[in-house]
């Protein structure tokens, strides 16, 4: 873990701020990349994943395409010099203006999420004068054995278009003139470690693709969106995730011959590489005894533990004694739940002394707000660093 090498050296960066592993980074693309090519399989990074800039261009190096979810992440995707062509958009409620905007761009595929939207893209399309390449997102209903809160696939969810709404509506969707339907997407959620979860989704898909193929559709691609988990626990076992065992899945099951195959990677591309590092400013215990370490980040800079009650390890890189104490981990907002981790067994800790919050490189930076006014956090860069 690149923080504990640099321990001290990182006490001159003020904190909280994210630390990114570009070494890694390349390291966790290549491997993506190689093992994509080996199938023919095309990816794109999630780009509400991160948003650094810098990220994105060394990303952009290793060919990927992108996976929006908003007008202004297609934006970001286009000023970074990524492929208008490599680039997906999907999201339950796009603003008419985010259409428009993508539309103009001439983006790969819009990915659309109810029947209404199919309709005012259709809509809008004619407006413009114009054919729209869109893709039919469906809602596989399946389970993706993960934390509910970041499943997005089961039948209840707010994503995706329900399989039987789709054959029931097909004569509607078909009539749609300015639209052309090239590719049926999904995503089922996000932090899937029990690999059988991407099998189950390829019988699925099978199953919709050759029923709705038999009813006149023809999908020149199939995305079956991201997803692939990291190791939280001890992210050092597995830097980088196992994207050969996910692809030999897919190879073995997916029945789509012909068809191009689409993924949309975040979490598993930048996760591992980011460490929010951030300084212990205080100590104090609560009236029931229980230790309060007070650190300078808190949900402001990364919010997955507050928002989802996730898990990320933490360590205390720079202190120099081999006592160890309990530890609730808490961050400086103005709100109860702004708590990291509780009982967590570290090295006793003092002011001054550095943590790492470790595997935050996704949804961390692009989840930060400035609520009580706190300034966003920084950037460290390994291949800046002297
Ligand atoms: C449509 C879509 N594709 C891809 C992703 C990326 O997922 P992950 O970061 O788990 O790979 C998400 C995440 O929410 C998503 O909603």
């Amino acid at each position: 873990m690149l923080s504990r090498q640099l321990g001290e050296k990182l006490k001159k960066y003020e904190t909280p701020f994210y630390l990114y592993d570009i070494a890694l980074l390349r390291q966790t693309l290549e491997s993506v990349s190689s093992a994509a090519r080996q199938h023919g399989y095309k990816v794109h990074y999630a780009i509400k994943a991160n948003y650094d800039s810098k990220i994105l261009s060394i990303i952009r190096e290793y060919g990927l395409g992108i996976d929006c979810a908003s007008g202004n992440e297609v934006r970001k995707a286009i000023e970074m010099g990524f492929d208008p062509k490599t680039i997906v958009y999907a999201g339950v409620g796009k603003r008419d203006k985010e259409i428009r905007y993508a539309i103009e761009q001439g983006i790969m595929a819009i990915n659309c999420e109810s029947i209404e939207e199919l309709e005012v893209v259709n809509q809008i399309s004619c407006e413009m004068g114009v054919r729209t390449d869109v893709a039919l997102r469906v809602n596989p209903d399946i389970d993706p054995k993960t934390n509910r809160c970041i499943d997005t696939g089961q039948a209840d969810s707010k994503f995706g278009i329900s399989y039987e709404e789709i054959i029931a509506e097909t004569p509607k969707i078909q009539a749609l003139r300015n639209l052309n339907i090239i590719g049926l997407h999904l995503h089922i959620g996000s932090q899937i470690r029990e690999l059988h979860v991407f099998e189950n989704m390829c019988n699925k898909v099978n199953v919709i693709v050759a029923r709705l193929e038999r009813m006149g559709y023809k999908f020149r691609f199939v995305d079956v969106g991201g997803g692939l988990g990291i190791n939280y626990d001890v992210p050092e076992n597995e830097p980088i995730p196992n994207f050969a065992s996910v692809f030999s899945i897919v190879h073995n099951h997916l029945e789509v011959d012909g068809k191009e195959v689409h993924f949309e990677f975040g979490r598993s591309i930048v996760g591992e590489c980011g460490e929010l590092i951030s300084t212990v400013m205080f100590n104090k215990t609560t009236a029931t005894g229980r230790k309060l370490l007070i650190i300078d980040a808190s949900m402001t800079e990364l919010i997955r533990p507050m928002l989802y009650g996730s898990y990320h390890n933490i360590e205390n890189i720079t202190a120099d004694t081999d006592t160890t104490e309990k530890y609730t981990i808490v961050g400086t907002a103005c709100e109860s739940t702004d708590v990291f981790d509780s009982n967590v067994t570290m090295p006793t800790s003092r002011r001054g002394d550095l943590l790492t919050i470790k595997s935050a490189g996704a949804y961390g930076m692009s989840m930060a707000s400035n609520y009580n006014l706190h300034d966003l956090p920084g950037a460290v860069y390994s291949d800046e660093i002297e």
